[in-house]
């Protein structure tokens, strides 16, 4: 069934981009998004999360190509990358900690900000989490959280809206995985997440040592030795931490 739907204000403007594509930057107006669950059932393959091999996501193999084929899908240029379709080695890290170390989530209220495939609201939902809530504004991740909750067999909840916009959203636990890849929303989560902070909430980041982290102000919790793809970050693994602040 085909659905009209503004996407403006789904599309990032900050984005990473995989290697060999040439980003373009045209202005999204109203898109056709025929059938996300189609498209994403169609587009990936299930695979164990590489250091979480307890969870399982529907992945795709190839960013560029997907991408490409997502933009047609759309009938739009200039999307952000399927971040939905990986998960990011900070995910990765932050997921694996949460399933080793499930007492900071156990009974708790979590939110994960940005949460791409939901790889690690995922995680907290079966570390024992209360209540786990999805943070993300891009159509298909949305889309593929439910997906990807289903398949593990845990219930996610979406946010509606920017949470950004919400300094003290009331959640026990802030979860970031992956979010400092883009100088001005790396600027806007930090402070967002020392407001939460300030507010009561225990925040976790997990992140590869990324541009914009501000490693000076935080300190590593655990480290891990995480599995990558050359097409996504020109390496086969990447030294990512789960951070939380000084
Ligand atoms: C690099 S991916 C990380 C995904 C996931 N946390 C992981 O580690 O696999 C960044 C994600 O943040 C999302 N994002 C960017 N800005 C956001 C915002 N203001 N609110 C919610 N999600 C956002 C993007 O759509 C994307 O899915």
């Amino acid at each position: 069934m085909d659905m009209e739907r503004p996407l403006v204000d789904a599309v990032p403007r900050y984005a990473p981009r995989p290697k060999g594509r040439t980003v373009r930057t045209v202005e999204p107006p109203i898109t056709k998004i025929s059938d996300p669950v189609r498209f994403i059932l169609a587009e990936t393959r299930i695979l164990p999360v590489p250091h979480a091999p307890e969870l399982r996501l529907h992945l795709a193999d190839e960013a560029v190509e997907l991408w490409q084929r997502t933009e047609t899908e759309l009938e739009v240029l200039g999307l952000p990358p399927p971040y939905w379709a990986f998960a990011w080695a900070g995910g990765q890290a932050l997921a694996r900690y949460l399933l080793d170390n499930p007492a900071v989530v156990r009974g708790r209220t979590v939110l994960d900000f940005g949460s791409g495939s939901g790889v690690v609201a995922i995680a907290a939902a079966k570390a024992g989490a209360a209540r786990v809530v999805a943070a993300e504004i891009d159509t298909f991740a949305r889309t593929a959280i439910g997906l990807n909750a289903l398949l593990n067999g845990v219930i996610v909840d979406l946010a509606e809206g920017d949470v950004l916009m919400t300094p003290a959203p009331g959640f026990d636990v802030i979860l970031a995985g992956d979010m400092c890849y883009e100088r001005p929303l790396a600027g806007q989560v930090i402070t967002w997440l020392r407001a939460c902070m300030a507010g009561g909430a225990t925040v976790f980041l997990g992140d590869p040592g990324r541009a914009y982290l501000p490693k000076g102000e935080l300190k590593a919790l655990a480290t891990y030795t995480i599995p990558t793809t050359r097409a996504l970050e020109d390496a086969e693994t990447k030294r990512t931490s789960v951070w939380t602040f000084v």
